[in-house]
């Protein structure tokens, strides 16, 4: 609370993860525009954060750029190397025109994939596995092997290493979190390092014998520019999409099997039509919003609800309370898999919007329905607590364990 008793941002709150929209909305109504307490501006409302998220005068904040001025505080600023060199090129932290070349070299190797006959295989040899287990919990035996195989299977990377992959991406995701300490980030930077040894042998690899993989397409697309980009600039490519891939993707078929066994009538509608339709996919991915904020600063000063904000500070988008704000949503807090029209921001809007969106939506439409026909009685243990990740950059659960009764 501030001195005029308004509720300010503090994912420190008991209960935050949990209760996550309860704060939002208290937000949204009472404060849709504050400094939280780390001093950056948050906003709430629908139309503020599209607003952000559109106009070209908010620029993104490169990640690579804040590792470097972290590093330059300590006495060897080299520290942090590793992971300032993996994200260098992450395309989500650069603005245009460089933003526009090396989204167009990604789009354009990612056109050639069959994405449904890779997740297809997938979610069959996951599932089985499943079946041979006496206890499940859904995010380490569901809701993370499928984007991570899927991932290392598009890629070109073998499937067996999904477990080494997975360590590397929860690394990455540790760069997008506001409060992490320098003991953290120093782990962080020795997986980042391990992943540039696996990846640069990859990557060397496919250069002279291209395999059917996104890697040999971004390379054969690569030497298409004039100035083609480096091979570290390559793999702050692949990191950017082993992170985002992973980590946004494991939380929303988590957290959409957790909110459908809270919703069972929804859960039943899925499971009489043995399918589920592309209206119910934007609901589960609107509700869940995994990825819940986006970071952007000004170029110049702006005006938000009265509030002056200055060029150069730092705005939190908060995407997922904007996918709940009833000026746009009829009954926000309500899973409606036939909610229409849906207008959601989860894959966030404009010119940065997800590259992967239509990877995410292939691996929900086909894994939650496998899953739910296989097991209809799905529900979570009577006995065992779901756990939240600590993090608030992507929100998705640790661990979910279920019973199949
Ligand atoms: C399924 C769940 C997913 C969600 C909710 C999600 C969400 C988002 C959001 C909100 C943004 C924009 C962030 C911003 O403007 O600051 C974004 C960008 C991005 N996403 Fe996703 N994502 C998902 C899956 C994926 C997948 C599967 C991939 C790729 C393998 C991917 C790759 C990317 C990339 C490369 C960007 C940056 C695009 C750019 O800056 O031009 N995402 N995603």
């Amino acid at each position: 609370m501030n001195s005029s008793g308004a509720p300010i941002w503090n994912p420190f709150r008991e209960g935050f993860l949990e209760d996550l929209h309860k704060d939002l909305r208290r937000y949204r109504e009472q404060n849709p525009v504050h400094k939280g307490i780390n001093k950056q501006w948050m906003l709430f409302k629908y139309q503020d954060v599209k607003r952000t998220l559109a106009d070209p005068i908010f620029e993104t904040i490169s990640i690579s750029q804040m590792t470097r001025a972290a590093a330059a505080r300590f006495e060897n600023s080299r520290k942090f190397d590793g992971l300032a060199e993996a994200t260098e090129k992450w395309v989500l932290f650069l603005d245009p025109p460089e933003h526009t070349r090396v989204r167009t070299l990604i789009s354009n190797a990612w056109k050639k994939f069959d994405l449904d006959a890779v997740i297809r295989r997938i979610v069959r040899i996951v599932l089985d596995r499943i079946s041979e287990r006496d206890e499940v919990d859904l995010i380490r035996d569901f809701a993370m092997p499928i984007p991570t195989q899927v991932m290392c299977k598009i890629l070109g990377f073998p499937v067996e290493d999904f477990e080494r992959i997975k360590t590397w991406s929860a690394a990455f995701e540790l760069l997008l979190e506001q409060f992490v300490t320098v003991d953290t980030l120093l782990g962080a930077n020795k997986r980042a390092e391990e992943f540039y040894s696996y990846t640069v042998r990859a990557v060397e690899a496919k250069t002279g014998k291209p395999e059917d993989d996104l890697i040999s397409m971004i390379l054969a697309e690569n030497q298409k520019l004039d100035q083609p980009l480096s091979t570290s600039e390559i793999i702050s490519i692949i990191s950017q999409l082993i992170m985002a891939g992973i980590e946004t993707t494991s939380g929303i078929l988590g957290q959409s099997i957790l909110e459908l066994i809270r919703n069972p009538s929804q859960k039943e509608v899925l499971i009489g039509n043995g399918s589920i339709t592309p209206t119910a996919i934007e609901e589960l991915v609107r509700f869940t919003s995994p990825a819940p904020i986006a970071l952007r600063t000004p170029l110049e000063d702006v005006e938000f609800g009265g509030h002056l904000i200055r060029k150069g500070e730092v705005i939190v988008a908060y995407i997922a309370s904007a996918n709940r704000d009833a000026d746009v949503f009829d009954q926000p807090d309500v899973l409606k898999l036939d909610r229409q029209p849906n207008p959601h921001l989860a894959f966030g809007h404009g010119f940065h919007y997800c590259l992967g969106a239509a990877l995410g939506r292939a691996e929900i439409r086909i894994a939650i329905p496998a899953l739910l026909n296989k097991y209809p009685a799905l529900d979570q243990h009577p006995e065992k607590q779901h756990v939240w990740e600590p993090h608030f950059s992507i929100r998705r659960l640790n661990s979910l364990p279920v019973v199949f009764r």
